[in-house]
């Protein structure tokens, strides 16, 4: 399967000044990345919800996802809620879509009612760019996820953890990403605002198989072997093996086989630096990706990403949509 490219002219048109629209994390400055992780430490340690619970009052955000979430759609919603808005869920399996309605068409449509900002998973990654010139000229679209292109606040979130975790700047850190990199949005947009916070090293382990065209991977380095990449690793950021994107034909990696070398097993953590973090982005597929020793062990701030999702996506949606 070919790796989907990013639309360059997307990225151009799909900044106003303002942020209008997030889709890709390499759209951002370092200073708007450091802002909306400031806000979202300010809403992480804020319990006055009395302070924003009004910032998107009798706001309605529109929720399409046409791929299935379980972080990110309920993060969304809780984030939403707490700015004192609405969701507007369209199943696409119960909506007008199984009558023939396109996206474009929903839009306009929820556009009509007053709803000016839309949430959207997709595997189509050319849905986005059909959108882009079509939406009106008051209309927001944030990505939850864009094939195995983009997923920004998957990118924001995993930012926040390390910058909460590993405290100072980027530049000394290793950040290792490994497992199904090819086929990963998260490791797309992570690596994107890594380069962007200029991050000391970035390396990607995975089997050929799941080898990505490195041009989608600026500065990232690439290793096969766990054992020499995950060496003196800060951060260590497990990917679940994406079965659903990946072509019969494709591949013939067995899952066996593929964890006995990849793993993140207790083992292979004390290759990383003694006080490094495990991150996963989920849903974890334990035992094959990442034990659950690993897992649940102490250096894991797995539920911490989780927690983290609904303050960022809370920082996107006043930054995007707050008047
Ligand atoms: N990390 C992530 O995108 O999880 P979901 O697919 O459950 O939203």
């Amino acid at each position: 399967m070919d790796e989907p490219e990013v639309n360059d002219e997307l990225i151009k048109d799909s900044r106003e000044g303002e942020l209008k629209n997030l889709l890709y994390l390499k759209d951002l400055n370092k200073d708007e990345i450091i802002q909306l992780l400031d806000q979202s430490d300010h809403f992480l340690k804020s319990n006055q919800s009395h302070e924003f619970g009004d910032f998107l009052k009798n706001q309605s955000i529109a929720s399409l996802f046409f791929e299935p979430s379980t972080r990110t759609s309920a993060s969304f919603q809780v984030a939403t809620k707490r700015l004192g808005a609405e969701t507007i869920v369209i199943d696409e399996k119960t909506s007008s879509a199984t009558k023939g309605e396109s996206v474009l068409d929903t839009i306009k449509n929820l556009e009509a009612m007053g709803v000016k900002g839309f949430i959207i998973r997709t595997g189509d990654k050319n849905l986005f760019a059909s959108l882009i010139d079509n939406i009106g000229p008051n209309t927001s679209l944030i990505s939850a996820g864009e094939a195995s292109i983009s997923h920004p606040t998957q990118g924001l979130l995993d930012l926040l953890t390390i910058r909460q975790q590993k405290k100072g700047s980027f530049d000394n850190l290793k950040v290792v990403i490994m497992g199904d990199i090819s086929h990963s949005r998260v490791a797309r947009s992570l690596t994107e605002g890594l380069n962007i916070l200029n991050t000391g090293n970035i390396t990607l382990i995975s089997p050929e198989e799941f080898k990505p065209n490195l041009k989608n991977f600026p500065n990232a380095d690439f290793e096969k072997d766990p054992n020499k990449g995950l060496s003196d690793a800060d951060v260590i950021v497990t990917l679940r093996v994406q079965k659903e994107r990946i072509e019969s034909s494709e591949n013939n990696l067995s899952l066996d086989q593929y964890s006995k070398i990849y793993q993140l097993s207790q083992d292979k953590l004390e290759l990383c630096k003694s006080d490094a973090i495990v991150m996963h982005p989920g849903p974890m597929n334990r035992g094959v990706e990442i034990s659950n020793e690993v897992a649940d062990g102490r250096q894991s701030v797995i539920l911490k990403q989780v927690e983290n999702g609904v303050a960022v996506r809370m920082a996107v949606l006043t930054k995007i949509l707050k008047q």
